[in-house]
């Protein structure tokens, strides 16, 4: 699986950083080291009011904070990889 964070200027201003480093932990914590490339990209084009963009794969998420992070990677990330 591959993620892509935006660290385009909207979403670096929104927290992009910070969703790396959440990510990465999460990543850690669930020992999906070898299941999961994480890069940054640039606009994604889903620039959001709050929040930072995530593909993974082909899906792209907007909007996403260090509030609802928990939800999206167990959703979106652990549910997909799991089956
Ligand atoms: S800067 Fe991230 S979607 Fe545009």
């Amino acid at each position: 699986m591959v993620i892509q964070v935006c660290v385009g200027s909207s979403c670096h201003l929104k927290g992009s950083q910070l969703i790396v480093e959440l990510l990465q932990k999460a990543i850690r914590a669930n020992g999906l080291e070898n299941e999961i490339t994480l890069v940054g990209t640039l606009c994604v084009g889903k620039c959001n009011r709050v929040g930072v963009s995530v593909q993974v794969d082909d899906d792209i998420f907007a909007g996403i904070t260090a509030e609802n992070f928990g939800d999206f990677f167990a959703e979106n990330i652990l549910k997909k990889l799991r089956g």
